[in-house]
């Protein structure tokens, strides 16, 4: 018998998010595998590979899973180097290939959430200057057309360009992304032609398709003045924020780029999203720094009692969604939280994690903001970007060499989530036990009913 639950509307959508390079494997003909290919690159020198195996067909078991931890929809990604392998060369098994994964997904009752790029470039375009190169917005415009054309039967929502500030910042102005750039002039280059690409795509999808949803997905980082009342933290904190929350938000808003000081106008860019996409891990705290001149004179970082996750890249901090949330709400449009997750093989955070962070989705939804999803990062492990496999995000553990997959405490926790459409004492009581109390106030569910 439930004695309390946080429950969610019918129609919520209730799956994770995956990537094309993360998981399909042997993407040999993007910048990813070129740049992981290089010495130093990536942590422990690791590499995709198979990935998850999805492009060898591994996807279908994948959504069996999905599907039956009671998931009602997937979010996942189209690989632009495989559907134009060469300029202008198209490749119609490739998008024959994603037409039978989309239907795979929907013939499991998993809704398609379809990024169109997501941090991967086909390395044609890498070669000729990838995003510093106005030209990429042709050309992405070219490549949207021609995959929303063939696939607009079996997608309704679409991502057209996922995290562009993290894309540009880790890219173009940290050098942990290919092309390995450290330029901040090249970097404001690379935000306009996103902003300038996100907005042909927006277009071009709409006279596609009038009826679709079309927007992009925004990293939201929590971000809060180490010292509360000092003027200098304070400062840098709101330089951080609007350099990095608010920049592409704002941008597609109002059609105008705002970055360190310098305005770009985009009028073509006004108005083109229809719905908030969300992506929020976690927060940090922001102090003064003269010695980070690069940082804008600031340095992240999170305080000492912290709880954190395996490799202390993530700080369990659900009160920052809870601002992430009040801040897409303010753009009065739909929202879709398109990734939240935590990385920790052994499985020890993640229940609590899961639990925090949905209850704040279920707070914004009783207040009457139209939240309409949520996707978790992610279904099985995959390869982590400049992290590779040292991080895992996976509900399911994956063995890289066996391409075995295990079950996660966790994977049943979001299962029973999903099946009951709501969060349950019983469910935290079982899978997270140790912030009961927080969540249900002084009650085991035996207390509840006894009282
Ligand atoms: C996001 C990114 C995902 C995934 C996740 C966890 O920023 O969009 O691809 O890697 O972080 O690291």
């Amino acid at each position: 018998m439930i004695s309390a639950i946080h429950r969610f509307p019918d129609g919520f959508l209730w799956g994770t998010a995956t990537s094309s390079h993360q998981v399909e494997g042997d993407n040999t003909n993007n910048d990813w595998w070129d740049w992981e290919h290089q010495p130093s690159r990536i942590n422990k020198g690791h590499t995709s590979g198979k990935a998850c195996d999805w492009w060898g067909g591994r996807w279908e078991e994948d959504f069996d899973r999905a599907c039956s931890d009671g998931q009602n929809a997937h979010r996942m990604s189209i690989e632009w180097s495989r559907i134009e392998p060469n300029p202008g060369d198209w490749d119609e098994d490739a998008l024959d290939y994603y037409r039978q994964i989309l239907q795979g997904a929907l013939g499991r009752g998993l809704k398609p959430v379809v990024t169109l790029h997501h941090f991967s470039n086909p390395m044609w375009l890498a070669d000729q200057g990838g995003w510093t190169n106005q030209e990429v917005v042709h050309h992405f415009e070219k490549y949207v057309r021609k995959t929303v054309s063939s696939l607009k039967d079996l997608v309704k929502i679409w991502v057209t360009i996922n995290e562009p500030n993290v894309y540009a910042v880790y890219g173009y102005l940290m050098g942990l992304f290919p092309p390995g750039r450290k330029d901040l002039d090249i970097t404001l280059q690379v935000v306009h032609h996103l902003v300038l690409a996100h907005a042909a795509a927006y277009h071009a999808i709409h006279e596609i398709d009038p009826g679709a949803s079309v927007g992009m997905t925004h990293y939201y980082r929590g971000m809060r003045p180490a010292r509360s009342m000092n003027p200098l933290d304070r400062w840098v904190t709101g330089i951080r924020h609007r350099n990095f929350n608010e920049l592409f938000p704002r941008a597609v808003h109002e059609g105008l780029i705002r970055y360190l000081g310098r305005k770009i106008k985009v009028p073509q860019a006004v108005g083109t999203q229809d719905y908030f996409g969300l992506d929020y891990y976690t927060s940090e705290l922001v102090a003064f720094d003269l010695f980070h001149p690069k940082e804008i004179f600031s340095r992240g970082f999170f305080p000492d009692d912290a709880v954190l996750s395996g490799t202390g890249f993530i700080m369990d901090a659900p009160e920052g969604l809870w601002k992430a949330l009040t801040y897409a709400h303010s753009f009065h449009l739909p929202i879709y939280v398109m990734e939240n997750g935590v990385e920790d093989s052994s499985d020890h955070m993640r229940p609590r994690y899961l639990a925090h962070h949905i209850r704040q989705v279920w707070a914004a939804v009783n207040f009457n903001w139209d939240v309409r999803g949520y996707f978790y990062w992610t279904l099985v492990d995959n390869f982590e970007w400049e992290r590779g496999w040292t991080q895992r995000f996976g509900l399911w553990e994956l063995d890289t060499e066996t391409q075995e997959r295990r079950v996660r405490p966790s994977a049943n926790f979001y299962g029973e989530i999903c099946k009951a459409k709501g969060l349950s004492s019983e469910m935290v009581a079982k899978y997270a036990p140790e912030i009961l109390d927080e969540m249900f106030p002084g009650k085991g569910p035996g207390e509840l009913i006894s009282r």
